[in-house]
């Protein structure tokens, strides 16, 4: 299998409702890798078969330390939350096709959803190395499932909406971007299906962007076809020619 390595464990932190961040020591290889592209983690203890994809949040400026945030969604992910630091962890990755950053885009609308949201942060830090300007749109359930705040808005406005009124604006993504008109370039997005396809919607005739599908997965490298979508151009594989395909270019069943 390609890219398969044991990484160490630095930290496992409960950062928000369900959701947490753990920094994994990526060692002396090269892990340079794309914003949007992912890790498949086989869960310590032997009792689950099948890999985690989990995306990457941010890495630091040599891609040693990598940081990733997931949501507890099961068993699988509740056992994982009882790793901890110095542990090795069995990775796959970085796998998949990440976002492709566009040259003669300056304004950037990054949208993210719940645990859609991790892989726009390493992508909106690039884009800041490259002086472009980002906004966030982040959706959430509520005040307590918000995390990474802080790092988003530090890559410029962000708007925190959640779904009960909590905290921010109340509503979704969606209703965010109905009552507030934004201009941008290029748009950027993760999350859920329904809000990838109501941005799809809106956006697919009038701007270019970028959606990051989530899928089930078997082997994460493109080898079982089991997380087939499809597209104008045919079926494709979301764990290999995504999870990142174009505004426009999934057909909605
Ligand atoms: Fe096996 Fe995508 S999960 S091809």
């Amino acid at each position: 299998m390609e890219n398969k390595n044991n990484m160490k464990v630095l930290s496992n932190n409960n950062i928000a409702e369900d959701t947490w961040r753990m920094s994994l020591y990526a060692g002396d290889r090269d892990f340079s890798f794309m914003a949007g592209t992912f890790l498949n983690i086989k869960l310590p203890g032997g009792r689950f078969l099948l890999r985690r994809p989990i995306s990457i949040f941010s890495a630091d400026k040599n891609n040693k330390t990598i940081d990733i945030i997931y949501k507890v969604m099961g068993e699988g992910t509740e056992y994982l939350t009882h790793t901890r630091e110095g542990e090795l962890l069995d990775v796959l990755g970085p796998l998949g096709t990440g976002f492709p950053i566009q040259d003669d885009s300056q304004s950037i609308l990054l949208v993210g959803g719940g645990v859609g949201i991790p892989p726009l942060y390493e992508l909106g830090k690039r884009l800041r190395e490259q002086n472009k300007t980002v906004i966030s749109v982040l959706g959430f359930k509520n005040s307590e499932s918000v995390f990474a705040e802080e790092e988003f808005r530090s890559l410029g406005d962000t708007h925190i909406c959640t779904d009960d009124g909590s905290a921010g604006f109340r509503g979704n993504t969606l209703d965010f971007l109905k009552d507030h008109e934004i201009d941008f370039d290029c748009l950027y997005s993760c999350g859920p299906l329904p809000m990838l396809k109501g941005l799809d919607e809106k956006y697919k005739d009038i701007k270019k962007g970028y959606l990051s599908f989530e899928e089930r997965m078997a082997c994460g490298i493109g080898a079982c076809y089991g997380c087939m979508k499809e597209t104008k151009d045919g079926l494709k594989r979301v764990c290999k020619d995504g999870p990142v395909f174009r505004l426009g270019e999934v057909i909605y069943g």
